[in-house]
């Protein structure tokens, strides 16, 4: 009875060392990748992005110091997911205008959920004093303040077919003009009876459109 259990024991054991160095070979969590740095925010201070090096770089970054353990699955794979996550919502390598804000990195600082807590453990450097949570929150505030938003671009209408997508649909949709047929005159008319009710187009877009539907749906 008990050589039996001590032979399901070793049995057991084995397995799961075999496993263990079998799941070593599967490649997920294999890209402990650090892309090149393309553009980070303009730092208020050193001091601002040596804190933020300090305890955000190592997810947050292209800068990332993979440890010993990031080589080992199944631990590689849990890492390189939250990297994977982490750079999504924003890389302080890879930094656009608004990619986050200041207030939403100070939220998840003051409550603790960031840097991650199993981070924190593993890291006593990414631990922080309240004075430095403090310095970091102010400094990253400072830092994203200098930065101008700019909505996203639409490019201008500039071409008839467009003009005529992005004005003439707010009220009634193409097939309305579709089924027109009119000479240039009457369409410059139309265009021009259009603008009355409260189409928004120039002088110059107005031309543009009359021209390319006298020349599309003309008579
Ligand atoms: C150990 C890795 C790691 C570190 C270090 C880290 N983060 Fe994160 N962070 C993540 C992950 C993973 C996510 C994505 C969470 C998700 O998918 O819900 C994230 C998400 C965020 C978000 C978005 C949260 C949300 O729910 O919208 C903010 C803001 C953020 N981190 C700020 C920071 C700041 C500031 C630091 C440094 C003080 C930092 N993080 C350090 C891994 C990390
Ligand atoms: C602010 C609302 C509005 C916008 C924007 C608008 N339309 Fe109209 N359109 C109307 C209304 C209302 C009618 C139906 C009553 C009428 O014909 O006066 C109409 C009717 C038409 C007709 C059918 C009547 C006719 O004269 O043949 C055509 C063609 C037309 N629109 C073309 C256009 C074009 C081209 C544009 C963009 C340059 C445009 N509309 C933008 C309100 C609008």
């Amino acid at each position: 009875m008990r050589k039996r259990i001590i032979r399901i024991g070793i049995f057991v054991v084995a397995v799961g060392a075999a496993l263990f160095l079998l799941i070593q070979i599967i490649p997920i969590g294999s890209q402990r990748t650090n892309p090149p740095v393309v553009a980070e925010p303009k730092w208020d201070s050193p001091q601002t992005r040596a804190l933020a090096k300090r305890t955000c770089f190592d997810c947050h970054s292209n800068e990332i110091e993979w440890p010993w353990y990031s080589y080992i699955a199944p631990v590689s794979w849990l890492l390189a997911n939250d990297v994977l996550n982490a750079r999504a919502v924003f890389n302080f390598s890879d930094w656009h205008a608004g990619d986050m804000t200041s207030a939403a990195m100070a939220a998840q600082i003051n409550s603790g959920k960031m840097p991650l807590p199993q981070y924190r453990l593993m890291h006593p450097t990414a631990r922080f004093t309240d004075a430095e949570k403090q310095q970091l929150t102010t400094g990253l505030t400072a830092t994203l303040a200098s930065e101008t938003v700019r909505p996203p671009s639409t490019p201008p209408a500039t071409d008839g077919a467009s003009l005529l997508e992005a004005r003439c649909t707010d009220c009634h949709s193409l097939d309305r003009v579709k089924q027109a047929k009119k000479t240039r005159d009457q369409w410059a008319q139309n265009v021009t009876r259009m603008v009355g009710k409260g189409a928004q187009l120039n002088a110059v877009e107005q031309s543009t459109v009359i021209d390319y539907l006298s020349k599309t749906y003309g008579l």
